[in-house]
Parts: structure tokens; sequence; C-alpha cells
């Protein structure tokens, strides 16, 4: 039987990694209308939860790297430590322009890091996304919180193949939480390698709560995608830029990755292996 997200479009799915992050500052809105633009089967969310409980969309669980003040002075400390109203003053485009001259634009200073139901009130049911749980230990309630959004913004109805909701988690425990909460959430293991002693026995076991993996691109080859196949897992690897590696992971049969480059992505997956 076919998996549920297994190259709906002829061709395995391009998850916009952090939005079309090549090119704008990642988790902005602004990077997710490019990646949508463009063309991306999913656009990816990292989450953080703030003091006051609002769950927003970035990657670092400090705002050392990507929040600015207006004067330029890097933000600092843990996001967990600040109000929404705290860091929704601060810049997030600004550090890209100064870490990337080649790719700065004026339109990126003063963009704002969204929360994740601004994502949703901007893209609707016309995008479909792809969320991961960051550091849930840090961030009680951030599982529940996250459904009770998919659920206002009627993002958990399963039907759709591919799913228009994948969560994503390198957190074991955050994944048998969601699945416990809802079994019809369709959920992805992230792996930082993929050993392959035993690699079989992890997939069966993976698969008691989740229907799929996302492990680092350079530990999946044709062993691996084989046992998360014959386990019922869809294998989603990151993050991967060079064409050469995606023709590669196409060949061996994965059935999506996570690029910062879409457009990039997407050609070289039509024209094929
Ligand atoms: O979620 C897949 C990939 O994004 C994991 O790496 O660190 O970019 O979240 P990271
Ligand atoms: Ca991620």
């Amino acid at each position: 039987m076919p998996l549920p997200t297994s190259k709906p479009a002829g061709r395995p799915l391009v998850i916009a990694h952090r939005g079309y992050s090549g090119v704008a500052p990642e988790h902005t809105l602004r990077s997710y209308e490019l990646a949508d633009q463009a063309g991306a089967d999913y656009l990816e969310q990292d989450l953080q939860m703030t003091s006051d409980g609002v769950l927003v969309v970035m990657h670092d669980s400090t705002c050392d790297r990507t929040l600015r003040e207006k004067d330029g002075t890097p933000c600092r400390g843990e996001v967990i430590r600040h109000t929404l109203a705290e860091l929704r003053v601060l810049d997030a485009g600004r550090w890209f322009n100064e870490r990337n001259p080649d790719r700065a634009r004026d339109e990126y200073i003063g963009l704002k890091v969204p929360t994740l139901e601004e994502v949703f009130i901007t893209f609707g049911h016309s995008a479909r996304y792809y969320i991961e749980t960051k550091n849930p230990e840090e961030a009680p309630g951030m599982e529940e919180e996250l459904l009770r959004l998919l659920r206002a913004y009627k993002l958990t109805d399963q039907v759709e193949s591919p799913p228009r909701v994948i969560l994503q988690s390198f957190s074991s425990e955050s994944l048998r939480k969601l699945h416990a909460l809802d079994p019809s959430l369709f959920l992805v293991q992230l792996l930082d390698e993929v050993e392959q002693e035993g690699v079989e026995a992890l997939m069966m076991e993976i698969a008691e709560y989740a229907n799929g993996i996302g492990p680092h691109s350079t530990s999946v080859d044709e062993k691996v995608v084989l046992a998360a196949h014959d386990a019922g897992l869809v294998v989603h690897p990151y993050t991967v830029n060079d064409p050469e590696e995606m023709r590669r992971l196409q060949r061996i049969g994965i059935d999506g990755f996570f690029t910062d480059y879409t457009p990039l992505a997407l050609r070289t997956l039509e024209a094929g292996v």
C-alpha cells in the first residue's frame, strides 16, 4: 500500500526549511511567502514559547542570533524569559542583512517574529505546515497549545493526502504526547544520525507513535529507507541544499526533504535523477 505522503506530485515533497531561508530571514512571514510563491509543498515552523505562553516561530531557544533592538544591539537571553510584547518590538530581519550582504534587502529591516497563530491567519488552508516542537521539556503545555491552535484554525482534519499539517520533533516524549492527545495527527520523529545496527528495530519502535522519520541527510541510505518503508514510515531528511545530494536521495526513494532553497529543489527534482 502506498505511504500516505509518498510523492503525490510524482516527486519527493519539498519542505521549505524555515521558509525560503536561503534568501530571506528565517521564520519570518516574508520567508514563508517567498517559499509559498516558489511552490513549496510545506512551510516549516520551529516553535518556541514566550513567558506568557504564546507560541512563536523561532529556531533558537535564545534570541541572541536573530533578534535586534532598534539600534542594532543583539537581544540577549532565552525566548521563554521574554513576553510576546517584548519580542515583538525587536527586529527579526536585520541580522540577515548583516550576515548576508550579498542577499540583503531593505524590506527585511523591521520584520517581526511571527506567532504561530499569525502564520495560520496569513496562509490559512492555502499552505501546508510542518511544525516542530523545539525544547518542549522547557515549555510545559507546548503540545496542548499547539493542538488548540490547530483545532481553532481547523487544521487537524487529516483526511487530506498529503496531510495539511505534519508535526515533528527530536523529542520522542513530545511526539508520544501528541499521539496520545490525538492519534490522527501525522507525526515525524527527527533523528540526528541513524545507526545501521538495529535500524529495523528502531523503525518499528518509532512506528508505534509516528508516521515518519526526519533524519540528517548524510545518514540516509537505501537500507534506512527500506527499513522505514517496511515499518510504514515516510523518510524526510534534512537539510538538503546541494543538487547532487537531492538527486542521490531521490534515487534511493526518500519521500521528501527539507531545504533552504525551494526553487532549486523543485527544479532539480522535476528534472529527475
Ligand atoms: O526539522 C528538521 C530540521 O529543521 C531539523 O534541524 O535544527 O534546523 O530545526 P533544525
Ligand atoms: Ca526544524
